[in-house]
């Protein structure tokens, strides 16, 4: 297993594969690594020649200091997942001082808009920072294909926005949900949950499948409002948001257009731990 930490290391083998017409497949990751990870790597594996894996935890990317100082950090047993997945990843693990050169800073990005809506609204900044380091590990690792869940919504559109607008000659992929075998999405916040907390957690999976159903039948704001009762009854779980968004423009949708694709979008607070879900309504 190789692992690099420096971008000049992983650069030089990039271009070796390069020069033999390999194609590059990527998968950026924190770390904390968990099956939904893998499902991205097996993904990557089965439409590159190579694949790198990164394993940052990025720190521009958390409004939240106390969230950043417990995000888990695993890399030795992260490398031994990806060691039963395939020998021949190569892992990108770099300093913080490789990716931002001591200038710990975000860019200011514009994405038309995307990243005001939903997470935006509660994450001062999250997006400049995901959208900074996601720039800066595509110019380093130059994939052809780079991998993203779906379970980061919002995030997979903003970094869609971001190459386009960008112009950084990648194909962005969009993986579907990876979820545990009760519905709750794969998240590496899960194993912090306290076991009332995990216990209640496939709850939020529940109602987005409820609310799929009620929305075939009725308004976005019947349901929106059917939600927010069911987690107001709730004795473990605290709402913060749930929204119905048009699928592109990640606007909330006041009135159904059935010419257009809509998902629903939640966050919800487990005692500390914030889980976010969604699911795709039409
Ligand atoms: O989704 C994540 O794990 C992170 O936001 C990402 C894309 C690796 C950037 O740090």
């Amino acid at each position: 297993m190789k692992i690099f930490t420096e971008r000049t290391q992983i650069q030089n083998v990039i271009r070796q594969n390069k020069t033999r017409n390999l194609s590059i497949g990527f998968v950026p990751t924190m770390g904390a690594l968990h099956d939904g990870h893998l499902f991205l790597v097996k993904e990557a594996l089965k439409e590159n020649q190579v694949v790198v894996v990164s394993i940052f935890v990025n720190p521009t990317q958390f409004d939240n200091k106390d969230d950043l100082k417990k995000y888990p950090r695993t890399l030795d047993n992260d490398v031994e997942l990806l060691e039963s997945v395939s020998k021949d990843i190569l892992i990108y693990a770099p300093t913080v001082a490789d990716i931002y050169n001591g200038q710990t800073v975000s860019e200011a990005f514009d994405f038309d808009g995307l990243e005001f809506e939903m997470e935006g609204r509660f994450r001062s900044g999250h997006f400049d920072g995901v959208g900074t380091v996601v720039k800066r590990l595509l110019e380093i690792v130059t994939p052809d294909n780079a991998y993203f869940g779906k379970k980061d919504y919002q995030q997979l559109m903003i970094i869609k926005k971001l190459v386009e607008k960008q112009q950084i000659p990648v194909n962005i992929v969009g993986c579907d949900i990876y979820r545990e075998v009760n519905g709750l999405a794969m998240s590496s916040r899960n194993v912090r949950l306290k076991r009332e907390y995990r216990e209640a957690a496939p709850f939020i999976f529940k109602t987005l499948q409820t609310a799929k159903n009620k929305f075939g039948t009725k308004s976005a704001n019947k349901v929106t409002e059917w939600v927010e009762n069911e987690f107001a009854k709730h004795k473990f779980l605290k709402l913060e948001y749930f929204i119905i968004a048009d699928a592109v423009t990640l606007k909330s949708v006041k009135r159904k257009n059935k010419n257009k694709k809509y998902r629903a979008f939640v966050a919800v607070y487990a005692d500390d731990i914030r889980l976010i879900d969604n699911i795709a309504l039409n």
